[in-house]
């Protein structure tokens, strides 16, 4: 190749390398996903979004607000606090395994743990603790493990939801993944949760009226009055697949971990209020 050659070519890939913009980081993600909602319902006040549906339903937010009178959840928080309070055979506590003594920090959960090197949630965190201190981990999906998610909720409320993601390249990898689960379009009906929750937020499916995606984490877990019990986020997420005919993953696998962490970053900013009452 002779000189002015080599020189050209080296200036448009040069050129084309200044071209490419700038990968989008979770803060740009996170504005462009507030700002989609902002403009669709430009009525609905920003922090109304932790409210799920009754951000987008007035009928159904008047019953809702209705339920919250006396709230169904309410026997799960004392039954997560007096856990909570229990200490373990071996003389430690709950409270030894967390910062501020477990107190007010739901809302910085999932973080990303570089110890680790994975994502790690509340539920989890509280079962590290657990097999910390000599302790049998408890089901995902028992009524204990959900109680004590229960009360550290409550300790919260009020708190903005602040997850982070270090500057460590395996954390941005989790987030990543998160964020491709959630756009990937899945089972036998093809959707996609942005599909829903993001495309057709505000729509009715048959029966029922489709919640934003952006303050879905602010208040698990829920009290479902179909179910007649208090679920997890994860055991949601689970449903919402199920229903679009895909193969489910299991409660805390290491894909609705990635899920809930970009979720959860997506809702930054808005207020922490779980427990919550959902139909
Ligand atoms: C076919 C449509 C559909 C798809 C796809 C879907 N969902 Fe849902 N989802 C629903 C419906 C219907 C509800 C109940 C009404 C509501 O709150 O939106 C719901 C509820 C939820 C809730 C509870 C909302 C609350 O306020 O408590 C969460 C969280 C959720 N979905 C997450 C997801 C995630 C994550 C995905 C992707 C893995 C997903 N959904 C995919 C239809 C869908």
């Amino acid at each position: 190749m002779s000189e002015p050659v080599t020189f050209r070519l080296l200036l448009t890939v040069l050129a084309a390398m200044l071209a490419i913009p700038a990968q989008a980081g979770p803060e740009e993600d996170r504005e462009a996903f507030r700002a989609f909602f902002f403009k669709r319902f430009p009525d609905v006040p920003p922090d109304a979004y932790a409210d799920g549906i009754y951000a987008l339903d007035e009928n159904a937010r008047r019953q809702w607000e209705e339920i919250e009178e006396f709230p169904p959840y309410e026997f799960a928080v004392e039954q997560g606090e007096a856990l909570f309070s229990q200490a373990f055979a071996n003389g430690g506590r709950y409270a030894d395994c967390f910062e501020n003594d477990g107190i007010a920090v739901r809302q910085n959960y999932p973080r990303f743990d570089p110890q680790r090197g994975e994502v790690v949630t509340l539920e989890l965190a509280l079962n590290h603790c657990r097999t910390a201190n000599g302790e049998e981990p408890y089901a995902y999906d028992s009524s204990e493990l959900i109680a004590l998610s229960a009360w550290m909720a409550w300790t919260s409320r009020g708190r903005k939801i602040a997850v982070s993601v270090p500057n460590d390249p395996r954390a941005l990898a989790a987030y990543e993944e998160g964020k491709r689960f959630y756009y990937s379009k899945r089972g036998q009906l093809n959707f996609a949760c942005s599909d829903c929750h993001v495309t057709s937020a505000g729509s009715w499916v048959r029966a029922d009226h489709l919640s934003a995606s952006l303050g879905h984490p602010t208040h698990f877990p829920v009290y479902r009055s179909k179910l007649g019990k208090m679920i997890s986020l994860h055991s949601r997420i689970y449903g919402c697949i199920r229903d679009v005919r895909a193969r489910p993953f299991p409660e805390q696998s290491v894909e609705y971990r990635n899920l809930e962490y970009f979720l959860t970053y997506m809702s930054n900013g808005l207020p922490a209020n779980g427990p919550g009452a959902r139909k």
